[in-house]
């Protein structure tokens, strides 16, 4: 299938930027250091996860600097404080103790709060407040954005949310020896505030859904296609992820 044959109503918005997989990660860092210095003090939601590892260790040994941007984490999963699965956790691990400084300001959300609706609508002003520059995104195997799961509208916000079996599997796979059941994410209305989002994407096994995300209706069945309602939407995806575009 070729881009140019893709005609599903907004796809055409998505700008697609295909990379070799070796130079995948220099790609998203080289843009994030460009933001940034365009716009050091920008306020950025930022994903955990094995995608993004790669482009947060090149940013980290190519000088990035986030000392005086505002830094959102997208979502968190409901685990016990330290669990190494946590994105808490994952965030300092794989992208601040790289750093010589830490961000301006950063903000996560507490799956340990007495009240979490409560928690999220805090969650949810603070984003709304900073209004953020920029979300990067990861792409869940089955087309979440965040932890949104298959069945989330688009008018949602900061929420708990229960995780699919997938998901919860997932999430386990990031080191832990337990499973998250349950999470907190910003929503598809947060995410979609943002100015402007990436989306970051590698490997053959995401090569199936990132096409169905071009392709496929838009709707909460795959929430990803969400993104083809925004109109500053970059797609960084390695070559064996956008093979079937
Ligand atoms: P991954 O997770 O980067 O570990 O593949 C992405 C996601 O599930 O959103």
């Amino acid at each position: 299938m070729a881009l140019s044959s893709i005609s599903s109503p907004g796809a055409e918005l998505l700008q697609l930027h295909t990379v070799d997989a070796e130079l995948w990660a220099d790609a998203v860092s080289s843009s994030l250091i460009g933001l940034l210095a365009e716009s050091p003090a920008a306020c950025l939601c930022v994903p955990t996860g094995a995608t993004p590892r790669p482009a947060y260790r090149r940013f980290a040994d190519q000088g990035g600097d986030l000392s005086r941007a505002t830094v959102f984490l997208l979502d968190e999963f409901g685990l016990a404080p330290g669990s190494i699965s946590r994105c808490d956790e994952m965030i300092q691990r794989d992208l601040l103790e790289l750093l010589p400084a830490a961000p301006g300001e950063f903000h996560v959300l507490d799956p340990q709060a007495a009240d979490l609706e409560a928690e999220c609508r805090r969650y949810e002003a603070k984003v709304r407040h900073g209004g953020l520059e920029l979300a990067i995104l990861g792409l869940g195997a089955n087309g979440h954005l965040g932890l949104n799961e298959p069945g989330s509208e688009r008018n949602s916000i900061t929420r708990v949310v229960e995780l699919t079996r997938e998901t919860s599997e997932h999430s386990e796979s990031y080191g832990s020896h337990e499973r998250a059941t349950w999470g907190m994410t910003m929503g598809i209305d947060t995410m979609l505030s943002a100015e402007r989002v990436w989306l970051l994407v590698t490997g053959s096994h995401k090569a199936e859904i990132l096409a169905r995300m071009f392709l496929e209706p838009v709707g909460p069945e795959l929430p990803a296609t969400f993104l083809r309602e925004h109109e500053n939407v970059t797609v960084f995806a390695d070559e064996p992820a956008a093979a079937l575009l």
